[in-house]
């Protein structure tokens, strides 16, 4: 096929009545969040390329593998993979005293060249949040439970949570030398990416997806034993506060989510649904540096493609499809009528009715439009219509159809 006929690998187009599920979606998320206080943040789906290395990772397969970079004026750009470095940038602009206790979210396309695969695409959607309240178990938990929140408003309520700890700053590189220790008698069956990061950046051959490696990976020690006593007693309190909210979370020992920011609390929410892509959402608190500022806060995105894929497989999208408004059809026949008509649909589209006309055609011909878009009435008008300042009305399911005075029928079909 020409390539001008389909959208780009890995990319799609969202079109009815599928969008009508993602509208639902979105109108949901906007509910929840402003619940919790979220303000809605629109940052550019392009930006430099340096703040995506500098906050991401230079070694994460997020940065080196899968972003799209393109060079214009001499700069070096990006599509935004992610969208915390985003509103980071942001928050980094501003005065600490506006963005201190910032709550901001977020809904819209990310971009990551990956092999495209079910459940995973080139350019994907995120509902995602940034907080930037102080530290502290307790808002992390809030966060936490705002995302199961979300999921059970959009029919997703039985997805399963994954909680673990990155730890504080200080402990990265105890963590790293402790898992470096761990790996170093199996270095040899690892692959080789996985040989490479062992130096490179360690944590990332805990998210290696080579079968070898994860067997290797799944009998390491847990990271929070590498940790000072604060951050396990960090995470205690997290858990110990989700408890009490009751949400259900279990606890992953060796959980530490592909960015590098994160420090502190991550977690992981997948669904059985799903097939290996199953990660519906992912988040944690983390600390970036940017024009000198340090930025602390606490956030998640969840990806809209899977969470439209989990309602599909388990039949939950249909009662979640917000309905159209009925249709109203003109049909007019004559030059005269048509153009009456479309004063007349502009008056019901006034009252809030949803109207719609062919722009001419025989009778026969604009009842087959009006039945094919789906439409609940028509409007039937021609030169004696006209002259008697009558309209006939149809009911497109029954068939039946009666004559009466047009500020009349206004009035039936806004339901004045
Ligand atoms: P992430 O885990 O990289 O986290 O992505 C979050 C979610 O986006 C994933 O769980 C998945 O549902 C969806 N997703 C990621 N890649 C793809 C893809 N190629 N196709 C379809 N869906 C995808 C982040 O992006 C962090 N910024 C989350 C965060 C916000 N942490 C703190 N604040």
């Amino acid at each position: 096929m020409s390539s001008v006929l389909q959208p780009v690998q890995g990319m799609s187009d969202i079109a009815a009545p599928e969008v009508r599920l993602w509208q639902r979606i979105e109108r949901l998320a906007r509910e929840v969040l402003a619940r919790y206080g979220f303000e809605e943040l629109r940052t550019p789906v392009v930006e430099f390329e340096a703040l995506f290395t500098r906050s991401i990772g230079e070694t994460t397969d997020v940065v080196q593998k899968e972003m799209y970079v393109f060079e214009k004026g001499g700069r070096r750009l990006a599509l935004r993979p992610e969208g915390t470095a985003g509103v980071m940038r942001h928050a980094a602009g501003q005065g600490a005293q506006e963005t201190d206790g910032a709550r901001w979210f977020y809904i819209g396309p990310m971009f990551r060249s990956e092999r495209p695969q079910a459940g995973r695409k080139r350019q994907f959607h995120q509902c995602g949040v940034e907080c930037l309240e102080p530290p502290a178990p307790l808002v992390d938990a809030e966060i936490l439970a705002l995302q199961v929140d979300l999921l059970r408003a959009w029919g997703l309520g039985d997805c399963e949570v994954r909680l673990n700890t990155r730890g504080a700053g200080g402990d990265h590189a105890r963590v790293a030398e402790g898992l470096r220790a761990a790996l170093a008698p199996r270095a040899a069956d690892l692959c080789e990416d996985c040989r490479r990061r062992i130096s490179e950046n360690v944590l990332r051959v805990l998210d290696c997806k080579n079968e070898g490696c994860r067997g290797i990976v799944a009998a390491l020690p847990p990271v929070a034993e590498f940790m000072a006593p604060e951050s396990r007693t960090y995470l205690e309190r997290v858990a110990a506060h989700l408890d009490a909210l009751r949400v259900a979370y279990r606890i992953d020992p060796l959980l530490v989510r592909g960015l590098d920011y994160y420090e502190h609390t991550v977690w992981e929410i997948a669904s059985t649904a799903l097939g290996a892509q199953n990660a519906v959402a992912g988040g944690g608190r983390y600390r970036m540096e940017l024009g000198g500022r340090e930025l602390v806060g606490v956030g998640f995105a969840i990806g809209l493609e899977r969470v439209v894929g989990v309602l599909q497989n388990l039949g939950r999208d249909a009662a979640l499809l917000a309905p159209l408004p009925p249709l109203v059809w003109l049909v007019g026949l004559g030059e005269e009528a048509q153009g009456r008509n479309l004063a007349l649909m502009q008056a019901l589209r006034a009252e809030g009715v949803a109207c719609r006309m062919a722009p001419g055609g025989s009778m026969k011909s604009q009842m087959r439009a009006a039945n094919k878009s789906g439409a609940a009435w028509a409007v039937i008008r021609g030169d004696d219509e006209l002259a008697q300042g009558v309209a006939a009305l149809k009911n497109m399911a029954s068939g039946e159809q009666e004559t009466l005075p047009v500020e009349r029928l206004v009035a039936r079909l806004s339901g004045r």
